[in-house]
Formats: structure tokens, sequence, C-alpha cells
């Protein structure tokens, strides 16, 4: 990838509800840049693979599928094998079973050269996820580890995902949390260079803001 590409890849990394997609999204807006939210091809993955007959769901089909997979997200919408799954991706069934999914290292490694693919075709990008400072991307200019607290980031998912269980879904997201950080494949973690920003207490432009404040832009 050129060197110019580099300069315009911004990494946002952060557990779940740490406010990387909405901050992504109003980042890119400003930067004049397209989005992508990695967590949502994992969650295309895992949904796909609910769909397969469970006598032929072991890991060799789940690859398949993730290798097969026709894949489009643009402003948000999430196109999969030609179907608008942007609602479906976020059931408590895919939530449930995407962290055994984004464990395999197959799978991720596809994931991986599709985003490389992605940022390169756009000659940038803002893009988000778990491992994009530390794996994808650990050479990008601009490198952003969100944070918030439990009960912060329980609220914030209660908006985007189907249940309003406020305790289930604080449990379910501990759990999702352990998992990303505990697996051995590209784990969460807070890459080099990276600024770390608890959002907890702050707006979208507020920390939009701070966040082109942190960096230098040309
Ligand atoms: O951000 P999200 O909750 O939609 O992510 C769904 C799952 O995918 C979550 O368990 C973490 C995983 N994921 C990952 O392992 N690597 C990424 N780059 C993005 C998401």
């Amino acid at each position: 990838m050129n060197s110019s590409a580099n300069e315009k890849i911004i990494a946002i990394d952060g557990p779940a509800g740490s406010g990387k997609s909405t901050i992504a999204k109003a980042l890119a807006k400003r930067l004049n840049l397209e989005y992508l939210d990695t967590g949502a091809m994992y969650r295309a993955v895992a949904f796909l693979s609910l769909q397969q007959s469970e006598e032929t769901r072991d890991d060799q089909r789940v690859l398949e599928v993730a290798e097969e997979m026709d894949f489009n997200f643009t402003d948000g919408i999430c196109v999969v094998n030609g179907h608008d799954v942007t609602k479906e991706i976020r059931s408590s069934e895919v939530t449930e079973t995407v962290s055994a999914v984004a464990a395999m290292p197959e799978v991720r490694k596809e994931m991986v050269k599709r985003q490389r693919i992605w940022v390169e075709e756009r000659g940038g990008g803002v893009v988000e996820g778990r491992d994009i400072g530390s794996v994808v991307f650990p050479q990008a200019k601009v490198k952003v580890y969100l944070t918030a607290s439990e009960e912060i980031r329980a609220e914030r998912r209660i908006g985007q995902e189907e249940s309003v269980d406020t305790l289930g879904v604080a449990d379910s997201i501990r759990k999702r949390d352990e998992a990303d950080k505990g697996r051995s494949t590209s784990p969460l973690v807070r890459s080099e260079g990276a600024v770390e920003l608890d959002t907890s207490l702050m707006g979208v432009e507020e920390t939009v803001e701070e966040i082109l404040g942190l960096f230098r832009w040309n």
C-alpha cells in the first residue's frame, strides 16, 4: 500500500459499546472518507453460519461461508449475498455466537484480507474493530482506542441491539469482552501508538473534536 493511503487510515479499536461505530461514522463524515464496521463482517459470517444446517455447521463450513460471502458495507447499510441484513446481524442469536466465529484464525485471515482491499480501493478510510491498529493496519498514522464504563456501554448497546434487558446486555458485553480479549489470535488490545479516550462522559461531537485535535491531518 502506498504511503499516502497510510496517511488516510484511521484505526479505531475498543470493546463493545465504547462508541466506535458512532465516532467512526462522524469522523469519516468530517474527513470526507468512508467508514468500515469490521464487527459487521464477523457478524455477517455468524449470521450466515447460523443458517447452515446443524449437522454440517463445523469450523470448515464456517470458513467456507466466510470465503464465499459477498459482503458490502456502505453508509452503515450491510448487504450480504444480495440481501440487506443490517438489522439481522444485530439479533441476540448472532451476538451470542459471533465471538466464537471471530476467534477462528482462518476466518480472521479472510476478513483481514478483505479489510485491506477495502482500504486500498478507497485510498484510505475510517476502520473500526478490535485488531485494526494492532494487526490490520499497524502502520496507520492515526490510532484511537476508545473505552467507556460498563454501565454506559450496556446502555449504548441497548439502543443498537434488539434486547431491552439491561442486566442481560451488560452480562453479554462482559462475556464478549472476555472472549475478545482472551483469544489467542488478534485479541483486543490497545495497540502501540494508539491514543486512549474514555468516552463515558463525552458526546459524539466532543469526541470527534478531541480526536481531530490529537493528530496532524496533512
Ligand atoms: O463491534 P461488534 O460488537 O459488532 O463486533 C462483533 C464481534 O466481532 C465481537 O465479538 C468482536 C468481533 N470483532 C473482532 O474480533 N475483530 C474485529 N476487527 C471486529 C469485531
